[in-house]
């Protein structure tokens, strides 16, 4: 496995995107809506790495009900796998908890979260790209 991105949710990406971009010293951004998960979301690429910063974009998106109750800051990571699939299920039998089945992610990727207690309070995506 490989970390694929960190995820923060932010109140408004705009100026999140500035502020992160300021600091970081990152040239390129890429914007992208994931409506069934109610975001919106900014990419920044380093080097082996992206970080996403997420803002909601309806009443009822998971992200705002974060923000609502944790405020700013780091919402998930995401580890990249190849076979997603099979991954699950050997960590199913294992006994780590999932939040929701292998479903479509952006640009054709798969993906899953782990439930947090299953990994001391880290929310984890895992993905796999095509
Ligand atoms: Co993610």
């Amino acid at each position: 496995m490989r970390i694929d991105h960190v995820a923060i949710a932010v109140n408004n990406l705009e100026e999140a995107v500035k502020e992160y971009q300021d600091a970081l010293g990152v040239k390129e951004v890429e914007f992208e809506s994931v409506e069934t998960e109610g975001v919106r979301v900014a990419i920044l690429h380093l080097d082996n790495s992206r970080i996403e910063l997420m803002e909601a974009t309806r009443a009822n998106s998971p992200i705002k009900k974060f923000l609502e109750s944790r405020g700013e800051g780091l919402h998930h990571i995401a580890l990249e796998t190849e076979k997603i699939d099979g991954e699950v299920e050997r960590m199913k039998d294992r006994g780590v908890r999932f939040l929701g089945d292998v479903r479509p992610g952006s640009r054709g990727t798969k993906i899953t979260f782990i439930h947090p207690k299953s990994l001391h309070g880290v929310l984890a995506e895992l993905c796999s790209h095509p």
